[in-house]
């Protein structure tokens, strides 16, 4: 896919993440890599109005070359392309059940959404840890989060909201929306008891999807 033609589905994408509530304000931020180097929205920008002309464009080393001022968090985008050559998207929301899931202090931080439904395991894969709080921007976090997606496609960030990866810009937008939907079925059956996929289950379903 072309440059140009990557821009307007970011574009596009991120809208409809802002329409139906994903993002709000200016919080968000979604990247996508390219052959040389890597878009990422602007920082304080709304996912729901981005130019796509204005989009920032990132050389490979991550050095702003081009478009709006990106992103404040590209260390968080970064740590995950640099942990992952799987990754041709980055998408970071602040998604109100993802990010609730992030506030619980009871939770398995190695993986705190058991597997309830089959498309959040194909989306998002067999783990999902969280990661200690930073404040929004704190580079400090890189690391953290580069570990941590050695392991997982995508994390929660401690109080903050989820981090999620995909090999296409639209893998990772999909990622992004079954996370959603599994922390609110989560967050629903908290108390409950439910049948969860089994271990082989969860095998069969990532050796037939990926
Ligand atoms: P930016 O506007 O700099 O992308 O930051 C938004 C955000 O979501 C911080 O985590």
């Amino acid at each position: 896919m072309s440059e140009s033609d990557t821009r307007e589905l970011l574009a596009r994408l991120a809208a409809s993440l802002f329409a139906r509530g994903f993002s709000v304000g200016s919080a968000g931020n979604i990247s996508v890599r390219l052959e040389d180097g890597f878009l990422i929205t602007p920082t304080n920008s709304s996912l729901g109005r981005l130019d796509p002309a204005r989009i920032s464009k990132l050389d490979a080393s991550f050095t702003h070359v081009a478009g709006d001022k990106p992103s404040k968090e590209v260390f968080m985008h970064r740590a995950f392309y640099m942990a992952r050559s799987d990754a041709g998207a980055v998408v970071h929301l602040h998604s109100t059940m993802a990010t609730a899931v992030a506030c619980l202090p009871d939770v398995d931080m190695s993986n705190p959404i058991p597997p309830l439904t089959p498309y959040f395991v194909m989306r998002v894969g067999r783990t999902m840890p969280v990661v200690p709080y930073y404040r929004p921007g704190d580079a400090a976090m890189e690391p953290a989060i580069h570990a941590a997606a050695l392991g997982a496609r995508a994390v929660l960030l401690a109080n903050h909201g989820p981090v999620v990866s995909g090999k296409t810009l639209t893998d990772a937008v999909y990622a992004a929306e079954e996370l959603e939907e599994a922390a609110k079925l989560y967050l629903l059956l908290r108390g409950t008891q439910p049948r969860l996929l089994t271990p082989v289950q969860v095998d069969d379903l990532l050796s037939t999807f990926g």
